[in-house]
């Protein structure tokens, strides 16, 4: 099996949608890699995995220590890692740093940015050198102290030209596609058609090119998923449902049985 090359994500600009979903660790990333064409080692596993109120504690250590073991799980879909807050900001030359030790420690293919205008500089600095580069716009979360709190964006129409400029500014800067996170429909399917690399949508509608999702969410293992997620599978429950089943086998030692219990061996002339 050959992964799927950025290139090939490129191309599907208004194409058959690109299907992507997030993950943090070998199994799951095993699971959905027959079914998706991007994994996303989201920064998200702060929130997911790690119970933090927002993504600003996740650290370059914690990406690549999930990063890597989501590249060891797959072998069809390209990995993209999330670049984590104060990772690349400060300047480019910082931000190449850190983003070579997670290609180089990870195995992933690309790394992901949040910010358009503003991280354009940034972007163009690291594709330019040889590394891919996801950007993502609208909703950017490791923002929310600044926006005060995740907040839809593109509501008004007086909105939008900052958020069109920065769809253009990615574009132009050299990202291969951008996360299009928590905007209104209308926005959505405008920055779609302004742009010549494909839009991922997150709460953007389904005018955009592919879709992205948290895997938890869609496996319903959160909490409060929010109202762009459909749950395609009711995990939490069944998790729930299998650990009160076991807690009543141990209690009435049901569990182990005999199948799950290992037999001596026969040794010659022991009786
Ligand atoms: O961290 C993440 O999971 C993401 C996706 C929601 C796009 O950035
Ligand atoms: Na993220």
């Amino acid at each position: 099996v050959k992964r799927i090359t950025v290139p090939e994500i490129r191309a599907r600009k208004n194409g058959q949608p690109i299907v992507s979903l997030t993950a943090y660790h070998a199994h799951t990333a095993r699971y959905i890699d027959p079914y998706v064409d991007l994994i996303l080692v989201g920064d998200s596993l702060g929130m997911v995995m790690y119970g933090m109120e927002t993504t600003l504690g996740v650290t370059l250590d914690m990406m690549i220590a999930h990063g890597s073991a989501v590249v060891r799980g797959t072998e069809r879909a390209l990995v993209v890692v999330d670049m984590p807050f104060g990772t690349y900001e400060e300047s480019p030359q910082i931000a190449f740093r850190n983003a070579v030790r997670v290609i180089k420690e990870t195995g992933c293919t690309a790394v992901k940015v949040e910010g358009g205008a503003r991280t354009a500089e940034t972007i163009r600095y690291l594709v330019d050198r040889g590394i891919p580069v996801m950007a993502h716009i609208g909703l950017t979360p490791q923002s929310t102290q600044v926006m005060g709190g995740f907040k839809t964006q593109g509501r008004t129409k007086d909105e939008w030209a900052a958020i069109e400029e920065d769809a253009k500014a990615v574009a132009e800067a050299g990202a291969f596609a951008v996360v299009v996170e928590g905007v209104a429909e209308p926005l959505a399917a405008r920055l779609t058609g302004l742009i010549d690399i494909p839009t991922v949508g997150i709460g953007a509608s389904s005018a955009c090119d592919g879709q992205i999702l948290v895997l938890e969410d869609m496996l319903g293992l959160s909490p409060r998923p929010p109202k762009f997620v459909k749950e395609y599978a009711t995990m939490g429950a069944a998790i729930a449902g299998a650990a009160e089943a076991y807690a009543e086998e141990v209690r009435s030692r049901a569990f182990p049985a005999p199948e799950h219990t290992y037999k001596m061996k026969k040794v010659d002339g022991e009786v």
